[in-house]
């Protein structure tokens, strides 16, 4: 194939991408691919499919699902400026609060199943494994961004001050990954800490460089 030829078909592509994200039905689309967790883990549930240890495997897995999403929506940012597809901003809100569905679910699961729901018993599980405190403390930041996830907060908060507060996203990255790092450093098992550490460096890495690129630094 010619260089043209080559050329032509990456244009063709990017101009399917393009129709294919302002859709009508893109983000319904979106929205149900996103929920295919839930409905999968819902079924197990029902269905006992979840093997020996039910709660810990929907612990587990609805925190594989905060931060497997935490990662999507990373993405897309530094997807719409490589396609020059501004049409992927829309689903930015949407992905994000998928971050936070999960991460209800998550902290829902440990709070039901391996704490009963008792509160002083969660608070003092808090102050004593600090990789329970560091999830908490993404939750808590996570917290805030999807309550101020709407239009009339954005309008309350002005553009500026959103913007600035919406950047806690990264902190939440970080925090993320502490918090799987710590919590399998008991069991000197760190495969797959490192690879969502990898996935969100670079994430971070295109940002950071983007910035200094912009600032000429
Ligand atoms: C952004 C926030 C959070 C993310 C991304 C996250 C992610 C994760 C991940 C990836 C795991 C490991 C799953 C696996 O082994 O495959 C995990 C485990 C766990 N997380 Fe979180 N988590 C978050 C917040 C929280 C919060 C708020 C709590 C509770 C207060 C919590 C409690 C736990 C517990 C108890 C485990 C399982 C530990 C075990 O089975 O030994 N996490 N989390």
């Amino acid at each position: 194939m010619q260089a043209s030829q080559t050329v032509g078909l990456h244009q063709g592509l990017l101009r399917r991408f393009k129709a294919l994200s302002l859709h009508s039905l893109a983000k319904p689309l979106v929205f149900v691919l996103a929920m295919l967790p839930f409905v999968y883990l819902l079924w197990s549930a029902v269905f006992d499919q979840l093997g020996a240890n039910p709660a810990e495997a929907l612990v587990r897995s609805t925190g594989d699902w905060t931060l497997r999403m935490l990662c999507v929506v990373l993405a897309v940012t530094p997807l719409r400026v490589l396609t020059g597809n501004p049409a992927l901003a829309r689903f930015r809100r949407m992905l994000g609060l998928f971050v936070y569905f999960y991460v209800v679910l998550h902290l829902l699961s440990y709070s039901g199943f391996d704490m009963a729901f008792d509160v002083t018993d969660i608070a003092k599980d808090i102050g004593k494994r600090p990789f329970i405190l560091v999830g908490f403390a993404a939750f808590v930041l996570l917290s805030s961004l999807a309550l101020t996830s709407f239009n009339r907060a954005i309008k309350a908060l002005g553009a500026k001050n959103w913007q600035r507060l919406h950047k806690a996203v990264y902190l939440v990255a970080g925090l993320a990954v502490l918090h799987f790092f710590w919590m399998r450093a008991g069991k000197n098992d760190f495969a797959e800490v490192a690879l969502y550490a990898v996935i969100l460096a670079v994430l971070m890495g295109w940002r950071m460089w983007r910035y200094l690129h912009k600032n000429r630094l």
